[in-house]
């Protein structure tokens, strides 16, 4: 996934400009900030800061963090403000970071992430993400729905049910990338126990949870 990324992070903003999407992100970038409130948010894989820069000015601080320095460097020069230091990190080493300067962090944010977790290594990655988290801090996930006619089609699944497309690049090179549509109730499912305050907000191509730790 990393390779694909890092060769991606120049055209990735171009599903921000899909038409048919486009009612989804004005209604999102409107309803996430109040969802996040006003203290410290951490940012998990935040690609070239598309959103970052929707729920920055409204915050505290933001440390957001991304494994590819390529999308990194985007994303610094779309959010330039003091308040927002962005740092290359694993997601799957939290709660470890190079620099964790506010955890614990009163809020999360990570968007179209949840559907690139192998679906072994989501209970690993929430424990690790949580640990950075003080207690009732609200954590929102932001993903996409299947839509036909929209959505890059299947190519095939795995034997613990994880689903994969190939992406075409405009340099001609395909990669295949794993890219889940969890149910509703999966998603719930994954949090249960977990979590309080569980929300699961849908837009016509995308989806959110939101949900304050326990
Ligand atoms: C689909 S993009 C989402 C980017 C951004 N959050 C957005 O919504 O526009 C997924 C991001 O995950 C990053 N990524 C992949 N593996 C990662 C890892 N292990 N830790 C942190 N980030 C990772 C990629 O570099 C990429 O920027």
């Amino acid at each position: 996934m990393l390779d694909d990324y890092a060769a991606r992070a120049p055209e990735y903003d171009l599903v921000y400009a899909k038409p048919e999407r486009q009612s989804d992100w004005r209604a999102i970038e409107a309803w996430l900030p109040p969802v996040l409130g006003q203290g410290s948010v951490l940012e998990v894989a935040c690609g070239t800061g598309y959103w970052t820069r929707c729920f920055a000015p409204h915050v505290r601080e933001v440390l957001a963090f991304d494994a590819n320095p390529a999308t990194l460097a985007l994303a610094r020069q779309r959010v330039p403000q003091a308040s927002v230091q962005f740092v290359q990190g694993d997601a799957y080493a939290l709660p470890a970071l190079p620099t964790l300067p506010t955890c614990p962090f009163d809020a999360c944010f990570a968007g179209f992430w949840w559907s690139h977790v192998p679906r072994s290594r989501l209970p690993g990655f929430l424990r690790g993400l949580h640990a950075t988290l003080r207690p009732g801090a609200r954590v929102v996930f932001l993903d996409n729905r299947w839509v036909a006619g929209s959505s890059t089609p299947l190519a095939d699944t795995d034997a613990e049910g994880n689903t994969f497309q190939c992406r075409r690049l405009s340099d001609g090179t395909t990669h295949r990338v794993l890219k889940t549509f969890p149910t509703p109730d999966e998603v719930r499912a994954q949090v249960h126990g977990m979590a309080s305050d569980v929300q699961l907000d849908t837009w016509p191509h995308d989806w959110a949870l939101a949900y304050r730790v326990n």
